[in-house]
């Protein structure tokens, strides 16, 4: 299978280079070298990834001369805090890495973004290199530099926006990931073609039964698809002032949903019932058709992102959703899209809101 490239262009000295495709982690030596001339490289990954990868990308990294330090932090959303950032910034100290080491992020969204931030503060930045090996990862979270920690107040609260020079999503990883990690990205997957529309979202719904059986190929296409989407919205808003917000669409009630579940929710699952809630909503809110909520619903069952059937308190819900973070002054802003690539922020009134999360709740009652 060839190799895709793409490129994330932020401004005249800024830009990055993409690769999807096969084996690339074990021939990421020689294009690494061109682009960087560190001599020290220190591979960060979780505890899962690294027992699969970590052999293959040191050998490649060593290969191509480097002096190879690999750190790895326990799998899972716990590790994105201040202790496990604080032992990495220690142990890259005790390394004697300098502002011209190199950190290469190798696992999922937690592990790309915490490195990410890492590279971001330590020695006031260092480069990185993301090497996403969950399907979410690949499709969102490794391009666009969002680098993030959690911390008690909520999900992502401390960060900054800090670029890789470098992304590689090696396709063979993917033969490892857990069943349950595949609806995280398909849910990327089904709203970046929803917000993008035309083609791209065509070209999902007439591929689906190729995606959820996970053949390569389509994988690669969808992968490339939903890259080159991000890369341009990134591209035109870096710091989500305007246009990159519409990659929030279905986050507000999701994050809601998250947290009201205590987690127990997958988040793509979540992201997709935020889409189901919110193009309901868009319906009164922006005389949206009810076709739409039915397109919508009908590919997020197909894809396997099935509606969530538990209930959960409607006060608790529309609690959480007032202390999101992208409740700006005081507004409840929302993510609207009215049909394929029609998309649109409102701020909508709390109380017809609470009344769509009632009703939400007593469907599941
Ligand atoms: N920076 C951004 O723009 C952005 C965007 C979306 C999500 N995120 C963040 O990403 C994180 C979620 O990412 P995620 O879903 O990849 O979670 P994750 O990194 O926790 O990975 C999910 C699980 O799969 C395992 N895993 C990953 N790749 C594997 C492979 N190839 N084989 C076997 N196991 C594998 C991991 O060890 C982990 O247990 C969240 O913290 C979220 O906030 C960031």
């Amino acid at each position: 299978m060839a190799t895709s490239r793409l490129k994330v262009v932020l401004d005249q000295e800024r830009s990055y280079d993409i690769r999807v495709g096969c084996k690339l982690l074990e021939n990421l030596g020689t294009h690494l070298r061109e682009l960087s001339s560190a001599k020290k490289a220190v591979i960060i990954t979780d505890s899962n990834v690294g027992s699969l990868y970590l052999e293959t990308t040191k050998k490649a990294l060593v290969e191509a001369e480097f002096e190879v330090y690999d750190l790895t932090i326990p799998a899972g959303e716990e590790s994105k805090n201040i202790e496990v950032a604080t032992e990495l910034w220690d142990a890259l100290a005790m390394l004697n890495i300098g502002r011209d080491g190199l950190l290469l992020a190798l696992g999922g969204g937690v592990v790309g973004d915490i490195t990410g931030f890492i590279a971001a503060t330590y020695m006031r930045g260092i480069d990185f290199v993301q090497l996403p090996t969950s399907l979410l990862a690949m499709v969102d979270s490794s391009v666009g530099g969002k680098t993030a920690i959690n911390i008690s107040a909520g999900k992502n609260l401390v960060g900054s926006f800090y670029q890789p020079i470098y992304v590689a999503a090696d396709l063979d990883t993917l033969v490892t990931l857990p069943d349950a990690e595949w609806d995280n990205g398909f849910a990327e997957i089904a709203k970046s073609a929803i917000i993008d529309g035309g083609e791209f979202y065509e070209w999902v719904l007439n591929n689906v039964s190729s995606l959820v059986a996970h053949d390569d190929d389509a994988l690669k296409q969808v992968i490339v698809r939903a890259l080159t989407f991000k890369a341009r919205v990134v591209i035109a808003d870096e710091k989500e002032s305007g246009l990159r917000e519409c990659l929030n669409y279905g986050h507000t009630f999701a994050h809601a949903l998250e947290q009201v579940s205590g987690y127990s929710i997958s988040h793509g699952k979540a992201v997709a019932e935020g889409m189901r809630f919110a193009a309901r909503l868009a319906v009164e809110v922006i005389g949206s058709s009810n076709d739409f909520v039915k397109a919508q619903d009908d590919l997020f069952d197909a894809i396997g992102l099935s509606p969530v059937a538990e209930s959960f308190s409607s006060d608790e819900l529309f609690e959480c959703m007032f202390g999101d973070k992208k409740v700006r002054g005081g507004n409840l802003r929302f993510v609207f899209a009215c049909g394929p690539g029609e998309w649109k922020v409102e701020i909508v009134d709390p109380d017809l809101a609470k009344i769509y999360i009632i009703l939400w709740e007593q469907a599941r009652m």
